[in-house]
């Protein structure tokens, strides 16, 4: 049975961070807060203990992990070389919503990083995340804790929804604030590479280092899977188990189109509301990237918990924090996005 227990932000050394810290020293798994999502963590230099990782979420074999750290000291191990551009982006962003690849120091397991020679860090800057981290006294790799292919967690109650009975302990800190994934940049290419778009945002990493590469991926069904530069782009993600199709287009467009389909859910702004005749489930202001951001992942599975079959999507826009909400929502949608006009 999984155990889920509360635990207060603000205090480092409160019961539920020792215990999940008792958990990870013996090499079993645990459940916490960051503040993209909540995260399921093991210790990474412990194969064994990583191995149960993939076992419990049922993930695919060969999509690495991300590592956690809790302070920039515990970086230099575990990789061969920091570039420049490395140190200021953590100078920067970490703690916070920014994952990197380096190449990745032998102290790693090969199975974290599913065979390959790079390894992701991230510095999570969420208060019980870097307690249990140091607590632990070893740096946590940690997937998304859902079960592979399903939305990731923003808050406990949906890491039980996917993982109850699967693992020893979830340590509830509330709502993720961010409620999407990290923004994955790799560093071990000539330029910067955007892997997966997240709570940082391109324009915010152009600022720091300038020129940085948008993966194809992103926004693009990859017709060879073997050429993808991130494993994570193969699978198909965040899927509630309704269709889910984007119309994009303007709050007028979208409304007419959703309402004139018989028994269509609408996963829809705030804007659109009034003008819907059909049941909906709104992801925040047309206006605010984070709020969309903070609430898309809940929405699914609402949509879900409502019995949804078909559900069209209004578009998110491709900018900022919305590249973001728009690259999660393109692959809940298998892809699939009609351009109304
Ligand atoms: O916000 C987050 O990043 C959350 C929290 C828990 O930190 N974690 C998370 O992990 O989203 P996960 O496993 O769901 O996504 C990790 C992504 C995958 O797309 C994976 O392919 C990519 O990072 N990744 C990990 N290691 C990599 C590597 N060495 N090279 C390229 N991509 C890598
Ligand atoms: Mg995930």
């Amino acid at each position: 049975e999984t155990k889920l227990i509360k635990a207060n932000a603000d205090s480092e050394v409160s019961e539920p961070v020792l215990m999940a810290a008792e958990v990870l020293k013996k090499g079993g798994l645990v459940a916490i807060p960051t503040e993209t999502v909540y995260g399921l963590a093991a210790n990474a230099l412990d194969e064994n203990a990583v191995a149960g990782i993939f076992d419990a979420k049922g993930r695919p074999q060969d999509n690495p992990l991300i590592v956690h750290i809790a302070e920039i000291s515990e970086l230099q191990p575990l990789v061969t070389d920091i570039p420049e551009k490395a140190r200021l982006l953590a100078k920067a962003f970490w703690p916070g919503p920014l994952t990197m690849i380096f190449k990745r120091s032998p102290l790693i397991p090969a199975v974290v990083s599913a065979g390959l020679d790079s390894v992701a860090i991230r510095m999570p800057s969420h208060p019980l995340a870097r307690a249990i981290i140091k607590a632990a006294g070893v740096p946590l790799a940690a997937p998304s804790a859902n079960l592979s292919g399903s939305p990731s967690p923003t808050c406990a109650q949906h890491v039980l929804q996917d993982l109850n009975g699967r693992i020893p302990l979830i340590i509830d800190g509330g709502t993720c604030n961010v409620g999407l994934e990290s923004t994955v940049v790799s560093l071990v290419g000539e330029t910067p590479a955007l892997l997966r778009p997240g709570g940082i945002s391109v324009e915010q990493l152009s600022a720091v280092i300038g020129e940085i590469t948008i993966d194809k991926g992103i926004l693009n069904k990859l017709e060879d899977n073997r050429k993808v530069s991130s494993p994570g782009m193969k699978y198909k993600h965040y899927s509630p188990k309704a269709n889910v199709i984007i119309l994009d287009g303007d709050s007028d467009l979208y409304c007419k189109y959703v309402n004139s389909i018989p028994n269509a859910f609408g996963l829809c702004f705030q804007e659109d509301i009034p003008k819907l005749t059909v049941p909906y489930v709104s992801f925040g202001s047309e206006k605010d990237d984070s709020e969309q951001a903070h609430l898309l992942f809940n929405a699914l599975r609402e949509l879900d918990r409502r019995g949804a079959k078909t559900v069209y999507a209004r578009a998110p826009k491709q900018t900022g924090v919305s590249l973001a909400v728009y690259n999660r929502l393109l692959r809940a949608a298998g892809f699939q996005v009609i351009k109304i006009s």
